[in-house]
């Protein structure tokens, strides 16, 4: 998706979407599997664990330090308060699907029954979010925020994901076509780059967040 911003730098939240997209389609492709029971696969997988851990960090980082500042720059602007509401509206269904996804992966009995059913509404709903955010709030964001805003946002993403920044990056970059890769690398900072090349990155590899099968089938 190529959009001109004038003011903020998006190639971080273009990352974490892309990210999040490819999650998805993996995740479909493990419940789709018929050789094996989907419910243990989802249930041990690092990368589902990942998938949750960083979906729920980015939408609480936006709920927390984007929303409510726009909310405040756009009082008296129906149609933009509107579309926050709605981002907020749509975060918000998230949560409880990702616990009734867990509930049916712990569920032996009638879980694998509504396994597809629910990921398929997951990949809907997380999806859905992320194309209405890139096509209409994302502008809405650049015009409104300031760089001191926009780097609080950025701020309290890092300092959610704290230590586990060892996985992050790589997950982050997992697949990246070489030109977005060169592009994301480029703005990190030399130590974490650094750390991404020389340990990270092999770290997560050896990972194998969904096991061999769902990795080479992702290509
Ligand atoms: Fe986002």
């Amino acid at each position: 998706m190529s959009q001109e911003f004038r003011n903020l730098d998006m190639t971080m939240m273009f990352a974490i979407h892309d990210a999040l997209r490819r999650e998805l389609e993996r995740i479909a492709r493990v419940t789709a599997r018929v050789e094996e029971d989907p419910r243990r696969v989802l249930g041990t997988a690092v990368g589902w664990e990942l998938f949750k851990k960083f979906l729920t960090i980015h939408h609480t980082s936006e709920d927390v330090t984007v929303w409510p500042v726009m909310q405040q720059a756009l009082a008296g602007r129906p149609d933009e308060l509107a579309l926050l509401e709605a981002m907020e509206a749509e975060h918000a269904v998230i949560d409880p699907l990702l616990a009734e996804i867990d509930a049916a992966l712990a569920d032996r009995e009638s879980g694998l029954e509504r396994l597809g059913g629910l990921t398929d509404t997951l990949h809907a709903r997380v999806g859905g979010h992320l194309d209405h955010e890139e096509r209409d709030a994302l502008k809405l964001m650049d015009l409104t925020m300031s760089q001191e805003q926009w780097a609080v946002f950025s701020t309290e993403q890092r300092t959610r994901v704290g230590d586990d920044s060892r996985r992050y990056l790589p997950w982050l970059l997992d697949d990246l076509p070489a030109d977005k890769l060169a592009r994301v690398i480029g703005k990190l900072p030399e130590q974490l780059r650094t750390a991404y090349e020389t340990e990270w990155r092999a770290a997560y590899e050896a990972l194998d967040i969904w096991g061999a099968k769902t990795g080479s089938a992702a290509g």
